[in-house]
């Protein structure tokens, strides 16, 4: 029951609210019961006497008159308390579910890449919004079933018992039957409703796989074959839907039957106990109106059940990432830098994700200010070593240092802040040119944004886009060419004016002379920068102070241009092989 007390705990602040709902619920169920009382008074002070001495009264007329317009006003008062209940109810379970969604997505954007890396995206959606609105559905609908069905229960029960003893405990021999049937289905049908929250995942994952992407399933022709995944997935949520609908109808029809026997029932003994003078007329229409407030809570106790079922299913789902925690976060005395110098230091450093050692004993140093070329062969380890620097994942081994300070004892928004990183698989965002630059560094005039697109050679195409710097960027910077993408990543991360930049294979996609411009522009940044520039093209790093050349997770050569090639190693052979193809590797940017 930890996921209700997790509830009431997120239900602060509106607790109040949430207590009144519940009370007014009491209430409005309460009203319920006055009607047939009320139609009871009047069969048997009106109807009755008016019937055995064949004439109305002033007396009863007036008597008549009354009843009914408490009867109106009973009504009325019970429909404005169901108004208040309901708007306390909506306003609480839906400020809960404002802050929990916001709660979540921060602890979604701020979980690690480890999270990512096993969490797939549409898992997550799902969570922010379907587990969400049935944590709210439990708050707002079925709290109040909930009551309302106990409530009408019991009242009915005391006020029966004060009436007609007997009649009651007939009516009750059914209750033990129905407890047991639903408990029994209760048990059945919760693995079920795991399963159907598991199944909607991959549905939802499915879809959003093939909508982001797209374009490659239509490079493949594979729509058919998403097709029929998708609907594979769609046969098996139906199915994963039905199984728990399927076994409540193997209940219903005794349930329904034992329920639907309890008014047959009150008419044969209520009109045996008339007869014998125990009841009056007035008594049994009572009981006859109120039957059904004994029967329907035992209706609902299984549609309830499984709702609560649903809602454990989910709120567990929530609860996970609720409570997740990064492992990679700030130590309790981590370090704010005063300046950021931009030495770097790899000291022995090694990382296993899962069984695979990625990195072995890497170590380097980049002097600030230095630019630091690193290539070698894909796979090789290259974009983890810089995933580290940035503490995406932490070392399993070894330690890195920027300013001679281990990157743990860093505070990490520092760090990251520290680092402008063009990444390999660029992403933009749905917004424009200038919005895409400016993203780490929302408040930098036009003009600095301009400088920076013109440092990354940007500039020229993005003045040619329909609307220039305003132009809305497609989701994932559809509409631009890769290298177009590469330019404008490499702006985004110039933006922040970082005294490290990582580019890692930032000019793979543009051709030799964009290139040219780009490295010189980076060689004349106005800022103190450290550079790690990743490539497969000499040309990208021989001018770089030291070029490291990573194989298997681990650096098996270093030095500088000239010192590579006297090794006559595995760099001279890159070197080699591209002079060969010069001119005809080069892939030219079609823009
Ligand atoms: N999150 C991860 N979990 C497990 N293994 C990973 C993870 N990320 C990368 N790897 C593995 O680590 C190795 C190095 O990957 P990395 O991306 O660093 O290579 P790379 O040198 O950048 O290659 P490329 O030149 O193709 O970009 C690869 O074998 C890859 O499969
Ligand atoms: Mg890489």
């Amino acid at each position: 029951m930890f996921q209700l007390k997790w509830i009431w705990k997120n239900l602060k602040g509106d607790r109040l609210k949430f207590i009144f709902g519940l009370f007014l619920s009491v209430v409005s169920s309460l009203i319920v019961i006055v009607t047939p009382i009320i139609t009871a008074t009047i069969v048997d002070e009106v109807v009755t006497p008016s019937l055995q001495s064949g004439v109305l009264t002033d007396q009863a007329a007036n008597r008549l008159i009354t009843l009914l317009v408490v009867s109106i006003g009973v009504v009325a008062a019970r429909a404005l308390i169901q108004y208040g209940m309901i708007m306390c109810l909506e306003y609480a379970s839906q400020n809960l579910i404002l802050r929990l969604r916001t709660t979540l997505y921060e602890r979604i954007s701020t979980l690690d890449m480890n999270f990512y890396d096993h969490n797939r995206a549409g898992d997550l959606m799902t969570r922010l919004t379907g587990d969400l609105d049935l944590v709210r559905h439990t708050i707002a609908w079925i709290s109040y079933n909930f009551v309302n069905c106990v409530v009408l229960f019991f009242t009915t029960l005391v006020y029966f018992c004060t009436v007609n003893i007997w009649l009651t405990l007939a009516l009750l021999t059914v209750l033990p039957i129905i407890l047991f049937l639903t408990r029994s289905y209760s048990s059945k049908v919760r693995p079920m409703y795991t399963d159907l929250r598991e199944r909607l995942a991959e549905l939802n994952s499915t879809a959003q796989e093939n909508i982001a992407g797209n374009r490659v399933v239509k490079a493949f022709a594979q729509e058919q074959a998403e097709i029929d995944r998708f609907v594979e997935k769609n046969g098996a949520f139906r199915s994963a839907n039905l199984t728990p609908q399927f076994l409540w109808l193997r209940y219903y029809p005794v349930i329904e039957t034992l329920v639907q026997s309890l008014p047959v029932v009150t008419l044969f003994l209520g009109g045996l106990f008339i007869i014998n003078g125990e009841m009056t007329l007035g008594e049994l229409t009572a009981f006859s109106g109120l039957t059904w407030t004994l029967s329907a809570p035992m209706q609902m106790l299984g549609p309830l059940l499984t709702d609560l079922q649903r809602f454990f299913a989910s709120a567990n789902k929530v609860i996970e990432i609720y409570y997740a925690q990064p492992r990679v976060m700030d130590r309790y005395n981590a370090k704010e830098m005063d300046q950021v110098k931009g030495k770097i230091e790899f000291r022995n450093v090694s990382l296993k994700l899962g069984k695979s050692e990625i990195l072995k004993n890497v170590s380097f140093t980049a002097q600030p200010g230095q630019t630091i070329g690193i290539m070698g062969e894909t796979g090789s380890g290259k974009t983890t070593a810089i995933n580290c620097l940035a503490r995406f994942y932490d070392v399993t081994d070894g330690a890195i240092l920027v300013d001679d300070v281990d990157i743990r004892e860093w505070k990490l928004r520092q760090l990251r802040g520290s680092i402008g990183t063009a990444q390999q698989d660029v992403f933009l965002f749905s917004d424009t040119a200038e919005g895409n630059i400016a993203f780490g560094s929302m408040d930098i005039p036009l003009e600095e944004v301009v400088r920076c697109a013109e440092v990354a050679d940007a500039d020229q195409f993005i003045r040619r886009l329909t609307d220039g710097y305003d132009t809305i960027i497609g989701e994932r910077g559809v509409g631009l060419s890769g290298g177009q993408r590469q330019r404008i990543s490499l702006a985004r991360a110039l933006a922040i004016r970082p005294p490290i930049l990582v580019l890692d294979d930032t000019t793979s996609a543009v051709d030799m002379e964009t290139e040219q411009k780009i490295q010189k522009g980076l060689r004349e940044l106005d800022f103190p920068c450290t550079k790690l520039i990743i490539a497969q093209r000499i040309s990208s790093v021989k001018d770089a102070d030291q070029i490291l050349i990573f194989k298997n997770g681990t650096i098996v050569e270093e030095g500088t241009h000239q010192e590579l090639l006297d090794k006559d190693g595995i760099y001279t052979e890159i070197f080699r092989i591209q002079s060969e193809g010069m001119g005809l590797s080069d892939r030219k940017e079609v823009e």
